[in-house]
């Protein structure tokens, strides 16, 4: 007795989940939820790096001891890097799953398509999604390992931010921000009511609370390559040298060059004052 094959339309249907988190997990409200929580994190971070680019506004050193103080444990720095890097992982799984999801719910297209409550912020979720994450690998190449800057020093973040932002890449970064914004407003607000706000009675507060947070984010991370294009931010003539932000740069200053050997003792010669810049 021969064995009957299974049928093509039974070898590709999915496997169901085998326990409850597992199939919490691939849930709608699951993904939903894991949408929110790394948005949560996601937006925690955005908002302590806009607060530490502030810095540029106290100088060259203020902004390179920051960025010294980031360094100072490597497996801090790391473990922070490995989270953020899962969280916009885990981040852009949900939102691949939950687009597919939605696709197998309604396998037919709308004929035409009516925008009744949804905003432009929420429609434009999938091309600022990608972007952002466009913008982040070109920021890391430009301000973090340095291989698309002009002029990059592993050792004076101000300088590289000061003459990295200028011009053009000032502008992308201007509208780099823009879309952050949009994608901050919607996606602060849907966290919001994921996590349990009651969209009649609070959705105002709700909107307010994305608006003024979308606003401080965006604007605060603004306004540097804005100052900078604007020459208000710029190189510090008389600055101190770079404060170390590698291990590196942390050796003791180097002793004052000695006199040559051939030179004649000039007892009572002034010193020659420093050269001004
Ligand atoms: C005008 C806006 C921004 C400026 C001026 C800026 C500035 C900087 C600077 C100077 C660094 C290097 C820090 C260092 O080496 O110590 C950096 C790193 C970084 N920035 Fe930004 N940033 C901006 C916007 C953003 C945004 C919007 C995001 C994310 C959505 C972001 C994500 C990152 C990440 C992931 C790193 C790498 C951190 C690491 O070393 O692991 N930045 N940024």
């Amino acid at each position: 007795m021969s064995a009957v094959a299974p049928s093509p339309a039974a070898e590709r249907r999915p496997v169901p989940p085998r326990n409850r988190v597992q199939r919490f997990l691939t849930s709608s409200i699951g993904l939903k939820l894991i949408m929110a929580l790394t948005g949560v994190a996601l937006s925690l971070f955005v908002l302590g790096h806009m607060l530490g680019n502030l810095q540029a506004f106290q100088g060259a050193e203020a902004l390179n001891d920051y960025a010294k103080l980031l360094r100072k444990e490597p497996a801090l720095l790391w473990a922070v890097r490995a989270g953020l890097l899962t969280m916009v992982g885990l981040h852009i799984y949900a939102f691949l799953a939950l687009a597919k999801k939605n696709a197998a719910a309604r396998p037919q297209a709308y004929r035409k398509r009516v925008w009744r409550e949804s905003s432009y912020a929420s429609r434009s979720m999938k091309i600022t999604g990608p972007l952002l994450l466009a913008f982040i690998i070109f920021h890391i190449l430009h301000l973090t390992t340095g291989t698309v800057h002009p002029s990059f020093d592993a050792h004076d973040v101000y300088h590289n931010v000061v003459t990295g932002l200028g011009g053009l890449v000032g502008l992308i970064y201007v509208l780099a921000m823009a879309m952050l914004a949009l994608h901050l407003w919607h996606g602060v607000w849907s966290m919001l009511l994921t996590l349990g706000l009651p969209e009649g009675r609070y959705g105002s507060t709700g909107r307010a609370g994305a608006t003024i947070f979308t606003a401080l984010v965006t604007i605060g991370f603004a306004v540097v390559p804005l100052l900078v294009m604007a020459g208000v931010i710029g190189p510090e003539d008389a600055a101190p040298p770079p404060a170390a932000t590698s291990d590196a740069a942390l050796a003791p200053p180097r002793p004052a060059e000695p006199e040559p050997a051939t030179a004649a003792p000039k007892a009572a010669e002034p010193a020659a004052p420093a050269e001004a810049k």
